[in-house]
């Protein structure tokens, strides 16, 4: 048996079922590629779902977790150490938001904008303003899996299972300003929502229905809350989605990227928000530890001094105008969008979007397929055009071999704004 069949056969005995991972054991990664254990080099366009901000081996990273472990891993939060302020410092001036609170993953992030919005409601009513306790959530939104989250992600197989699921969350239809609009009422205490939708296929929201949603919590004090857990941190080319609308946010939530793959987390909030958490009333035994925010100051520190921000910007251009003129060959691509380096190919059929991932797996590229029929980009932001044309014409061969299998197979969906 080699390595890997011992791994899952070990695995497959003691571990919980909950993951169905593809048959690779990687050992070991260099700039923009992940490798196995024979060596073999995979060119990673998903970067461990949006995490790997500077791919693999990056020395700003090694050097940061190598400096800081020497000095402080640990302390907790009953003590001071010298990395949240500072930190917070920069994530609130990167979000425009005032104060920070830090956690160990998204879902947790999450949890706590979820328990600011009751409380800051809670304290609106106690000084005799009208508002609820209600969340809209909106239509294939992801929020993560713990309790609270997992009650604001759309998808019933996320909750079913689990039920009773948190009361008080009601779904909007995405970018349906109509629906918004009659869903909402003072018994809303937030809105929540994820600028570019990640899970659920990439879909970015329209200027309207955002703006909507920021004009309606404004009227009554309720909370706008972006989830920018996968869209944040530069991915989209600005340090956090919203900033493509010139909306602002209550409280936003970011995690994945921050801490350039050391589990992080962290929910930025207004002054005026701010004002729902007391001591005791939150917290979290490793969350904002020193050696996250060490490295979390090195990772923002890097996209500035190298303006990442703009590179995600144009490669990510690129990607989408290479997309798009594959699209131009193969009808199979029905759409194309996303910001940055958040990209998604539609395509016409699920059983096709998975096969892709698969072939695109064996020719050594990794990508994902989300809300069945969407290709998912997710590449480090360290990404350069050659990656791009690789990965496009990897597609390209793909899409050739299966076009004649493909226009045997019924067509779902139409051609839309490619
Ligand atoms: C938008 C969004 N929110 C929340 C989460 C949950 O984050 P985590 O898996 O770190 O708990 C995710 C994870 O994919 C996400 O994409």
């Amino acid at each position: 048996m080699n390595k890997l069949d011992q791994i899952r056969a070990a695995e497959s005995r003691l571990l919980l079922s909950t993951y169905d991972r593809n048959p690779l054991l990687f050992v070991g990664g260099a700039g923009v590629h992940i490798i196995d254990e024979s060596g073999e080099k995979y060119l990673d366009l998903l970067s461990g779902i949006g995490v790997n901000a500077l791919g693999y081996g990056h020395p700003v990273i090694e050097e940061a977790i190598v400096r800081q472990s020497r000095k402080l891993i640990h302390t907790s939060n009953l003590y001071f150490h010298e990395g949240q302020a500072e930190l917070a410092l920069r994530l609130t001036e990167l979000t425009g938001l005032d104060r920070a609170f830090f956690s160990n993953s998204g879902t947790e992030a999450w949890e706590a904008a979820l328990k600011l919005a009751r409380a800051h409601a809670g304290i609106l009513r106690s000084e005799g303003k009208q508002i609820g306790t209600k969340f809209l959530a909106l239509e294939q939104s992801f929020h993560g899996r713990t309790f609270g989250s997992m009650a604001t992600t759309y998808k019933a197989k996320y909750r079913e299972p689990f039920a009773p699921v948190m009361p008080g969350v009601e779904f909007v239809r995405f970018n349906d300003i109509a629906d918004l609009r009659a869903k909402f009422s003072s018994e809303v205490c937030a809105i929540l929502l994820e600028a570019v939708q990640g899970e659920g296929g990439v879909r970015p929201l329209t200027q309207e229905f955002f703006a909507e949603t920021r004009a309606l919590t404004s009227s009554t004090g309720a909370l706008l809350i972006a989830d920018e857990i996968q869209s944040g941190m530069g991915r989209t080319g600005k340090w956090c989605a919203y900033e493509h609308y010139g909306v602002m946010p209550d409280i936003t939530t970011l995690a994945k990227p921050l801490a350039g793959g050391i589990p992080m987390g962290a929910v930025l909030c207004t002054e005026e928000v701010s004002r729902a958490f007391h001591p005791g009333q939150h917290g979290t035994t490793f969350g904002g530890g020193p050696l996250a925010c060490a490295v979390a100051i090195a990772v923002i520190d890097h996209i500035e001094n190298e303006n990442l921000l703009d590179h995600v910007a144009q490669v990510g251009d690129y990607f989408q105008q290479q997309l798009r003129s594959l699209a131009a060959r193969h009808s199979a691509i029905v759409d194309v969008r996303g910001k940055g380096l958040m990209v998604a190919a539609e395509l016409d059929s699920a059983a096709l979007a998975k096969l892709t991932a698969a072939e695109m797996l064996k020719r050594h590229i990794l990508i994902n397929c989300t809300s069945d029929t969407v290709l998912r980009f997710l590449p480090p932001f360290i990404l350069q055009r050659a990656h791009v044309d690789t990965a496009i014409a990897a597609l390209d061969e793909i899409f050739t071999e299966n076009a004649a299998a493909h226009t045997a197979a019924p067509s779902v969906g139409g051609k839309s704004h490619v």
